[in-house]
């Protein structure tokens, strides 16, 4: 998608879709309060061009409610797409990000291949996080995951044009470059995710982290079964042991020049390319699901990604534990015992609980690159998405304060996560009778015990650990992002770190 910022006044653009922004400022509630849609433009032929169709009571501005218009009087454009944010006093800038993705996916089946999308103009929505929110919003929208059908074809908008006449135009260009780098780190996360695991095997995932981290200049290595060995990873290795694929252990730097002291934060992801249950086998129904059981790894890729072009004045160290998770001669059996590189050692309960065991050593070897600062993230549980639904990710943390910064991240990346509760009475639930801990604590609180055990690989050093079992993957499209990879975390993490830059 090329993208193209303008600040010329909207009636003069020729495109063949000019896309601008509604709201209803209706405030009274109760069956008489209609709705009172208002365009957020400044620019008078627009609004004159619409006047009668808001009068006639027939659009609402409702949250991604779209009309479309031909031939708008008055215009250059060819088409004016009107794109609703909801209530005026509720609208923020991600009904901005969301409308903006609705813009694009309005455009694509339709096969128009342009699209100019005018920044609204409202006190309450400012204009810098609009603009980056916008751009962010339009390449999420124009990611769909039919990557492999033969019939395919590209609808991509291959021109987006934000306009935005009237604001701080090197404001305007800092945040439009940033949200331009943020929505496409977003979509590389989400190719990642699409794949298939026969495609994305783990060193598949290794080979593309490097390409990428060639590309933006990072540093990459990836190794395999024998660092495994020679770290003693015994608990990445377990679920490694019963695969015909070799594991990849990812590392990633970035390390700005300059900033030689300061925090090191360490992202690790979750990268299990196919998750059977391994000996603990999964029921086939579903299954098929368990290809983006790396979303967590392919999270962590995407943000380094961001990372390295948008250049925080703070060290990181990216982490990706891949591997598959399958049944074999070789598997591991519930009851065996494992020990972790920290040396703690860990009764196999379930084998279906691999998950933290990859990431247990994930942590261990970041803390001993030197991070200060852990997070990981991770399609970690069932139990996560019963207790959250497919709304809020799970959020856990052994530190208030470093919990506060990514609480603060979210206002910035608009995910949602829910911060849920650690405790030694859930610990004691993951003792084990023949070692220090078993990988899984039993029926109740199944997304609390698992934190509980990376915590224990965590130590004292702060950390977060993200469960995105319930939003990796989304089941319904919706007006402004398709089906299949959401690409959640990648936006929040990426804040989070920024929110340490020196
Ligand atoms: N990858 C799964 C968790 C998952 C479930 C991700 C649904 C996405 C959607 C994880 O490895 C797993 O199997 N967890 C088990 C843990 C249990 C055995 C303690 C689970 O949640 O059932
Ligand atoms: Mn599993
Ligand atoms: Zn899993």
């Amino acid at each position: 998608m090329r993208t193209e910022l303008s600040f010329a006044n909207l009636s003069g653009i020729e495109t063949e879709l000019l896309a601008v922004l509604a709201a209803d400022t209706q405030t009274a509630k109760g069956p008489d309060a209609k709705p009172e849609p208002v365009l957020l433009t400044a620019d008078e032929a627009v609004k004159a061009a619409v006047a009668a169709v808001l009068a006639s009571g027939e659009y609402k501005a409702g949250s991604n409610e779209t009309l479309l218009l031909h031939a708008p009087a008055g215009l250059r454009a060819k088409r004016l797409l009107i794109i609703g944010l909801g209530k005026q006093a509720k609208a923020t800038v991600h009904n901005v990000r969301n409308a903006a993705g609705t813009a694009v996916r309005f455009t694509k089946p339709r096969g128009i291949r342009e699209l100019v999308f005018a920044l609204p103009v409202s006190e309450s929505l400012p204009s810098a996080a609009s603009v980056r929110a916008a751009v962010e919003g339009a390449f999420v929208g124009d990611f769909d995951a039919d990557t492999y059908r033969s019939d395919r074809k590209d609808l991509s908008v291959q021109s987006f044009t934000l306009a935005a006449p009237g604001t701080d135009q090197a404001a305007a260009k800092a945040a439009f470059a940033e949200g331009l780098i943020i929505g496409e780190s977003q979509n590389f996360t989400r190719t990642l995710v699409n794949e298939p695991g026969n495609v994305l095997t783990p060193t598949v995932f290794g080979q593309r982290a490097a390409a990428m981290a060639k590309e933006v200049g990072l540093a990459c290595e990836v190794h395999s079964t024998e660092k495994l060995h020679e770290l003693k990873m015994g608990a990445f290795w377990s679920v490694s042991q019963g695969s015909e694929e070799p594991p990849a252990l990812i590392v990633m730097r970035y390390e700005p020049t300059g900033v030689a002291d300061g925090p090191v934060l360490g992202l690790v992801g979750k990268g299990i390319t196919f998750d059977t249950g391994g000996i603990s086998i999964k029921p086939s129904d579903n299954m098929e699901k368990m290809k983006y059981d790396m979303a967590g790894g392919a999270a962590m890729v995407g943000a380094m990604r961001a990372i390295a072009l948008l250049k925080p004045r703070v060290r990181v160290i990216g982490i990706v534990c891949a591997s598959e998770n399958m049944p074999d001669g070789k598997a591991q059996k519930p009851g065996d015992v494992q020990t972790a590189m920290s040396g703690k050692t860990i009764e196999i309960i379930n084998t279906d609980a691999e998950g933290r065991l990859v990431l247990a050593d994930g942590l261990a070897y970041a803390k001993q690159l030197g991070a200060t600062h852990l997070i990981d993230a991770a399609t970690l549980t069932g139990a996560c998405v019963v207790a959250l639904g497919m709304v809020n990710g799970g959020a856990f943390s052994n530190d208030d304060d470093t919990f506060q910064k990514f609480n603060a991240a979210l206002a910035t990346s608009g995910e949602k996560f829910w911060r849920l509760p650690l405790g030694e009475e859930y610990a004691e639930m993951i003792k084990s009778d023949i070692g220090d801990i078993k990988n899984t604590g039993g029926r109740w609180g199944g997304a609390i015990t698992a934190a509980e055990f990376l915590k224990v690989f965590a130590e004292d050093t702060p950390w977060i650990h993200l469960d995105i079992a319930g939003l990796a993957w989304i089941e319904d499209s919706r007006p402004y992002i398709a089906k299949g990879p959401s690409g959640t975390a990648v936006r929040s993490i990426l804040e989070w770190v920024r929110s340490y830059s020196a």
